[in-house]
Formats: structure tokens, sequence, C-alpha cells
């Protein structure tokens, strides 16, 4: 099946197949085709180029976009969508003076949701996960990773992990999954946290390898949850089965978490709200991805990462969601660009492609999305009459998005 589209205003985020991520200047630059064309064949791109180059085939149907841009869809290289219930008692505590750590500390929190999702089947688990999923590609999401971590013993983190690969079969987003077994320490081991560690490493790791079920793994390091020490440990677990870390750290204190993930040679370190200068040294010379979450650091009132001084530091940074009950109870991309522009003061050019292809790289899914390019999936959006790109982040809150296709595939 073969489609075309004409008269684009402008084809945006055109990258050569070999691409890995963005940084430095590069990462301050869209390239765009303006009043261009683009096929779609199989569910991939198969051409594009400007207009004055196409020789339309007699009698082919075609779509006629003039006034709109295309772009690659959202790459969300971070999320708990998984979950089973939605968290606004600690929203409105919060309003009424309790931080997150305090409301964690009294049994709220991580949990919390725990509690919950151990008492919903899995069935009910992967309808309300299903319902977030396509909530997700009417915003222009088209690939996502999604974590374990609200289980918290093997029947629940399993559950969830299940659940995860089920939306990989019955959807067309593009999906990795975590597993984020120490994501905090049941109730039932706080006197024996060692034991919790075992467990994960004893019994839940051995059948999540050879059921398959995850591609890679996550530990939140920091302050009343897991140690630096404890992190290396799980991680160093996880890699031997092939899970590659992408982790949690520095989110309200920088305790060695970015150290940590660096000398695993984690995929990505994913928050840092708070951090030191000699963070930002351990990054560079990596290949580890910084992540930065500016929907959380809204949500909670928390700092926001130091974006700018990351990209100062030539670090290919994404972008995502962290899309949860308790820090982020939302999955919206096209937020997350106009906050990073908004409150990190990146550009829209370094927030869209902290947004696609190097969120495709914190997923290594670079090589088939995350850009316009010949053989990746044919995942993008049309945008509303558009003048210019930044009005993709300038009209927050008002996502900028008429039509999303996946896999070359219009989402009804
Ligand atoms: O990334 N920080 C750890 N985990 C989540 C929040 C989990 C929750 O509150 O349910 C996060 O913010
Ligand atoms: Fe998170």
């Amino acid at each position: 099946m073969t489609s075309y589209f004409i008269n684009i205003k402008s084809l945006n985020c055109i990258l050569p197949k070999n691409t890995k991520s963005l940084r430095g200047k590069d990462l301050n630059n869209i390239n765009s085709i303006e009043n261009a064309f683009l096929i779609v064949e199989n569910g991939l791109i198969a051409d594009y180029g400007k207009m004055d180059n196409l020789s339309l085939p007699e009698n082919t149907q075609y779509i006629d976009i003039k006034n709109k841009m295309i772009f690659p869809t959202w790459c969300d290289s971070h999320t708990h969508l998984v979950f089973a219930t939605s968290r606004e008692k600690e929203f409105e505590d919060r309003i009424n003076g309790l931080t997150y750590e305090e409301i964690a500390l009294k049994g709220g929190g991580i949990l919390n949701s725990a509690k919950k999702l151990s008492e919903m089947d899995e069935e009910a688990l992967f309808e309300g996960a299903l319902n977030r999923i396509r909530e997700l590609e009417k915003l222009g999401t088209g690939a996502v990773e999604i974590k374990s971590g609200y289980g918290l013993s093997i029947e629940g983190e399993l559950k969830s992990l299940r659940v995860i690969q089920r939306l990989k079969k019955e959807t067309r987003m593009s999906i990795k999954a975590t597993f984020l077994g120490a994501h905090a320490v049941p109730n039932s081991y706080k006197n024996n946290r060692n034991a919790y560690i075992d467990l994960i490493i004893d019994e839940m790791l051995p059948i999540i390898n050879s059921e398959k079920l995850a591609d890679y793994i996550d530990v939140f390091c920091e302050t009343n949850y897991y140690t630096p020490i404890e992190t290396d440990k799980i991680l160093r677990a996880g890699i031997a089965i092939g899970l590659k870390p992408k982790i949690h750290v520095n989110q309200f204190t920088s305790i060695g978490g970015i150290e940590c993930g660096v000398e695993n040679n984690a995929l990505s370190v994913d928050h840092l709200e708070v951090m030191q200068e000699k963070d930002i040294l351990k990054l560079q010379g990596s290949s580890t991805i910084p992540t930065l979450l500016p929907s959380c650091s809204f949500f909670l009132g928390i700092p926001y990462a130091p974006a700018k001084k990351l990209i100062e530091a030539d670090l290919p940074i994404a972008l995502a969601t962290d899309y949860n009950p308790g820090s982020t109870p939302s999955g919206n991309m096209n937020f997350v660009v106009s906050l990073a522009c908004i409150k990190m003061k990146l550009t829209p050019q370094q927030a869209i492609n902290a947004a696609t292809i190097n969120g495709a790289a914190a997923m290594e899914l670079n090589d088939k999305l995350g850009s316009i390019t010949i053989g990746k999936k044919a995942n993008f959006y049309i945008t509303k009459p558009m003048e210019n790109i930044a009005q993709i982040p300038y009209y927050f809150g008002n996502p900028q998005i008429e039509q999303v296709y996946l896999q070359g595939e219009l989402i009804k």
C-alpha cells in the first residue's frame, strides 16, 4: 500500500539514517523541506522531497495537506503508564502543604500504588494502560518506554510486565519494557531490605529472563529508596541477563546515582533535577543519555533539570513525560516540549529534537524512529494550519496536532 502526502508546507526533522542522537549546535537545528511531498509504503517512509520533483503516477489518490506541517511523532522514553488508580488525594495533600517525600514516608506514594495494583487483575490493568496508550497516540506519541515498579512483589511485577508485552502486541505504538522492581522497598521488607533485593535478583530476574519480559532494568536511586551500592548490585544482576540500565537518579538528592549509572553503561539516567558539577563531568565522555522530565518538576513544584548546562556540556539530552499517578499524571509530550522551552529555556528546535530523535536514542529506536528518514517507520503527525514551528511549544496546553499516522495508518 502506497500513500502520497503532497503540498506539505514543511516536512521537518529530516535526518540521515545513521544519526544516533543530536547534541551541541546540531540539537538547535531542524532540517526541513518547504513545499514537500512524502511517500509512505507498507508502513515505512519510502521517499520525500520537493513538490517540484514529484511525478505523481496517473489516477493516484493523494492527501493534500497544504498550510500544514509534518513532524515525526514524539518518542517518550520514560513512563510508568501501567498503574491501577489515580492518586489525587496526595495531590490535595501537597496543595495543603505536604511534600512528595513526606507523603511517601506516611505510606502514600509508590507503596500506595503498589497496594492498588495488587488488588487489580491483569485484564483490568491492561485495559487501563491500553486506554492511556490510545490517549497518547492522539497526542502525537509514536513510541513509549513503560516501566513496571508498582508491583513490588513477584506476582505484581510479572503482572505489570506481561501487560506491557500485551500492549506491544496489540497497539501500533513502538514499546520498550523496563523492569523497575526496585522502585521502593515494600513495607513487609522494611526491616530486611536485603531480602527484597535478593528477591529481585534471585526470583524475579530469572523469570523475566526466561519469559523475555523486559528490555531494560531501572532502580530508583534516591535517599529513602535505593543507595548507589544497592543500585549497582541490582543493575549488575540485570546486565548479566542482558538488560541495559535506564535509571532514576538525582530527583531530590545527588547521592552518586549518575556515577553508578555511567559506570554500568546506562543507556540513560533520568530526572536530574538536582545536579552537582561532578555529575555533569561524569556524563561527559560517557554514552549515557541525560533524560529530563519537566512535567514532573511542574507537577511537584521541584526544580527543573539544568537543561542549558547539559547542552553546553555537549550532552544529547532527551525529554520524556514520566507519566505516572504520583509525580506526573500526564503523558502529553506537547506540554513537555512547551515546558522545556518556557521553564528550561530550550529553543523550540532543541526541545523538538530532544523529544524525537534523542528520545528514540534513549530507547535504542533511533534506527527506526525519531526523524523523517527513508526506511524508518512512517510515524508522523500532521499539524493544524501553522506558520512557524515555534507555534508547537508556543500554544502550550493546546497540541497543534490534527492527525497522527503510526506505521503509515491514520489513528482514528
Ligand atoms: O519518576 N521517582 C520515582 N518514580 C516516579 C514517581 C512514582 C510515584 O510517585 O508513583 C517518578 O517520579
Ligand atoms: Fe519515573
